[in-house]
């Protein structure tokens, strides 16, 4: 498997106020992502993610450290050529239609017309925006307006694609039909990058994931390898047992119809629970161990820094 982008201990300070200050905002970020995956680039507001990706696309300078794409300096136009790029606020010429808009970034590309003509169609479909085509822009909502900046990012068939906040704003649907787009463009053998505050887009999707907090990488990997098999505790609802009884083994919630919840953090207490039940021959309505999530890591990561 070959290496599509690989960051070495970039640095970026920014100059602010009027006597200039300097901020670090990237203290030294490695990063390594595979061709063919998903990589989630993770981290709270202000972590440094958008500048990461500045820095990627050469649109700002590091001060410090490399950035290579497929094997090349990323300032090699050979290397850029490969990359289609969706930005965190991405800005739209409101009266132009969808196909136009898709033609005008086409024709930046310098792609030769009968290219265009098959290869727009073809994204419109992909991004299910075949009804909007001929539609104006500022009339897109936004969930329209991103999958129109995603077919856009696609635009000159790049084999990466690094996209800033593509989740950003979007309701429930709106996400999963990015998502989808997402796994779609995986399926066909395209290296995306994505970045996301938020977890549960990251967990859905991501084969790897780096988590970013204050601009230095605290962990980075498989999901399945972060996030630990073990159980921290196991909830088990059941009636017909005494509150009193069932707090000996754990926190008890009462709940509707006589249930309790009780949580349980080892292994004799689940089956001292479950000992009580057998003996008054009382009813078990479920029993849920709960492993850690990536959203326990990362809180834990954001709190401890
Ligand atoms: N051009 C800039 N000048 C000064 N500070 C900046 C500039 N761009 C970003 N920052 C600061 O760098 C930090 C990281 O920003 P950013 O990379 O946008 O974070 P993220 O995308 O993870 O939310 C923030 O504190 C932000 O205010
Ligand atoms: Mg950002």
């Amino acid at each position: 498997m070959s290496r599509v982008l690989e960051l070495e201990n970039v640095q970026k300070a920014f100059k602010l106020g009027f006597i200039p200050k300097t901020r670090q905002v990237l203290k030294g970020i490695s990063l390594a992502v595979d061709e063919g995956e998903v990589f989630g680039y993770l981290g709270p507001n202000g972590a440094g993610k958008t500048t990461t990706i500045k820095c990627v696309l050469g649109l700002i300078f590091p001060d410090a450290g490399t950035i290579r794409m497929f094997g090349r300096s990323y300032l090699d136009p050979k290397a850029k050529a490969g990359l289609g790029f969706l930005p965190e606020n991405p800005y739209f010429y409101d009266y132009l239609t969808a196909v136009e808009f898709l033609d005008f970034y086409a024709r930046l590309f310098g792609i030769p017309a009968e290219v265009r003509s098959e290869r727009i169609p073809r994204l419109l479909k992909m991004t299910s925006m075949e009804r909007a085509a001929d539609l104006p822009l500022r009339k897109f909502s936004r969930g329209m307006l991103q999958r129109v900046g995603l077919a856009q990012a696609l635009i000159n068939d790049p084999s990466l694609v690094i996209l800033d906040e593509p989740l950003g704003g979007l309701d429930p649907l709106g996400r999963k039909e990015i998502r989808d787009i997402i796994l779609g463009l995986r399926d066909a053998g395209k290296t995306v990058v994505f970045t996301s505050h938020i977890l549960q887009d990251i967990e859905m999707i991501c084969r790897r994931v780096a988590i970013i907090v204050g601009g230095r990488i605290l962990s980075q990997g498989r999901l399945a390898d972060l996030v630990s098999e073990k159980v921290l505790f196991t909830e088990i609802t059941v009636s017909g047992v005494p509150e009193a009884e069932l707090a000996a083994h754990g926190e008890c919630v009462s709940e509707p119809g006589g249930r309790v919840m009780v949580k349980v953090y080892d292994e004799p207490g689940v089956e001292a629970v479950l000992e009580s039940v057998r003996v008054r021959r009382a009813r078990i309505h479920s029993l849920v161990p709960r492993t850690q999530t990536l959203e326990d890591i990362f809180v834990d990561m954001v709190k401890t820094t």
